[in-house]
């Protein structure tokens, strides 16, 4: 079929899904696909409407092609596309929501709370170290630590107005990546500071170590969470979900950031790389997740 791949859009993460859509086009039309790519802008549903393609290949991130609006457009055009529907993506990308669904079902989350930007610059919102953090955002844009002896954070007039600030979870960064359901093996994450946007994107920014060299038991651990937690929120196709383990606290300290339902698919990205790891290489990855497009 004829696949368009929705890249760019109008989100923070415009740059890595521009990276991620050139990718995965490079990667379909490898798989044999006569694929295109489409940058997300204001005038996308006249776009899709004069041209309708067979299939989206969603490649966007953040607000609108990550929070079911785009998921919600290609519904209403009738057009298949990959990865998640309307509901798991508006949920995933809420991330308090997310985690009162998580929690819920049990799953290990931070303690978290939503409030106004006065609120944060007016004094700790939680006893020190917490992280504060827009609630629908992705690639760490946005995200301030403070630590112990610290003072309240200014936040940058680009934060909402309404930010999510969480106990801060310490440990290692992991994720795991999550296709058709079933977890494909766990990345440990090693920084020199912490993961931020720069150590995710610039090359040698950080350091991925898979699988993980961990007790069996966190390992099993981590699998078994991610994918109770991609079928909590109702993930389909490709998504991943990121953890921080504190080593000193066993299967303790093993706690959920959050579930990506449009993980990067840029040439630093995690999923890509456990897929390739499991025998399954990038234009395999995007053609199983065009056959398995719908609407
Ligand atoms: N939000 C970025 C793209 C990720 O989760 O990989
Ligand atoms: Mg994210």
């Amino acid at each position: 079929p004829r696949v368009t791949v929705l890249m760019g859009g109008l989100s923070a993460e415009r740059e890595v899904s521009l990276s991620s859509g050139a990718e995965c086009l490079k990667a379909l039309r490898a798989a044999g696909y006569e694929a295109e790519g489409l940058d997300a802008g204001p005038d996308l549903p006249r776009r899709l409407m004069d041209n309708p393609p067979e299939v989206v290949f969603n490649a966007l991130h953040g607000r609108w092609g990550e929070d079911g609006c785009v998921q919600g457009l290609l519904e209403w055009l009738r057009i298949p596309y990959t990865h998640s529907g309307v509901l798991a993506s508006a949920l995933a990308m809420d991330k308090t929501r997310a985690k009162d669904a998580l929690r819920e079902a049990g799953l290990p989350v931070p303690h978290g709370v939503i409030v106004s930007r006065e609120a944060v610059a007016e004094g700790h919102v939680l006893p020190p170290p917490y992280v504060v953090k827009p609630n629908s955002e992705g690639s760490s844009v946005g995200v301030y630590i403070v630590r112990e002896g610290s003072n309240a954070p200014r936040l940058a007039e680009t934060m909402p107005e309404q930010v999510l600030v969480e106990a801060y979870a310490p440990g290692r960064e992991m994720t795991v990546a999550v296709l058709d359901g079933k977890a494909l093996c766990v990345t440990d994450i090693i920084t020199d500071g912490w993961y931020d946007y720069d150590a995710k994107y610039k090359t040698g920014g950080s350091r991925h170590v898979l699988p993980a060299e961990l007790p069996r038991e966190i390992t099993e651990a981590c699998l078994t969470i991610s994918e109770k937690a991609c079928a909590v929120l109702g993930c389909r196709g490709l998504a991943r979900v990121d953890f921080r383990y504190d080593d000193a606290r066993g299967l303790a300290g093993l706690i959920i950031l959050e579930v990506n339902t449009q993980p990067g698919m840029t040439p630093t990205s995690l999923a890509p790389e456990q897929a390739a790891l499991c025998g399954i290489s990038f234009p395999e990855l995007c053609d199983r997740l065009v056959r398995d497009a719908t609407c």
